[in-house]
């Protein structure tokens, strides 16, 4: 197997970020990608948005085509973990049950809430998504008109409303050197030397 790797910059993973629409998954999901490609690991990003134009174009948003969509991206994740790789994934990912199916999938995998209340998303609203949703113009909308169903036990929660981007960024760093998925930066650094 090739994930059987001691050494923490060798172990792929599966950093999994579910959570409402503009609550902030690809912003961390960036910067983690950038603290990690900084510390030599070799990263891959699959995000939602960017996954609809491609491998999964066409694709809607009723469960069918969401549990599509992320057993699709799961697929890739599952591949891209078992070569080493460390995979972060942003998107909605609203039902438990096939969250639960791709952990069980590719074993090596963190998932992280991100959090943010529904008020303060409609307040910030970057996309204007949520007035659309609101005024009834976009039909399933995750968290107004369609459900989002919260992790039981996930590895780390961030909360966007009252935490910086760096401090959520910090909380799943720490999680991933718990791991042992990525080695303590005083440890990487002296390994360097
Ligand atoms: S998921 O449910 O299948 O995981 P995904 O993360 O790929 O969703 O895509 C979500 C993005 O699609 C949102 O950020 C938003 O920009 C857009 N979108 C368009 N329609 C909807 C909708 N009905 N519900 C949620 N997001 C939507």
């Amino acid at each position: 197997m090739a994930n059987n790797h001691r050494n923490p910059a060798e172990r792929g993973v599966t950093i999994w970020f579910t959570g409402l629409s503009g609550a902030g998954k690809s912003t961390i999901a960036d910067k983690v990608e950038a603290y990690l490609r900084a510390a030599g690991r070799k990263v891959e990003v699959l995000d939602g948005d960017v996954v609809r134009t491609n491998l999964s174009k066409g694709l809607g948003f009723s469960k069918e085509d969401r549990d599509t969509n992320i057993r699709r991206i799961g697929f890739v994740g599952k591949l891209l973990t078992r070569n080493g790789v460390a995979v972060l994934v942003a998107a909605i990912s609203p039902y438990r049950d096939v969250r639960d199916e791709v952990r069980r999938d590719i074993g090596d995998f963190v998932e992280v809430y991100v959090h943010c209340p529904l008020d303060e998303l409609v307040r910030r609203d970057a996309k204007g998504l949520y007035a659309k949703a609101l005024r009834g113009e976009i039909q399933n909308f995750t968290g107004v008109s369609d459900p989002y169903e919260e992790p039981l036990h996930p590895e780390v929660v961030v909360h966007t409303d009252r935490e910086t981007a760096e401090e959520s960024v910090a909380k799943v760093i720490a999680k991933l050197e718990e791991l042992g998925y990525v080695a303590p930066k005083r440890v990487a650094a002296a390994a360097r030397r």
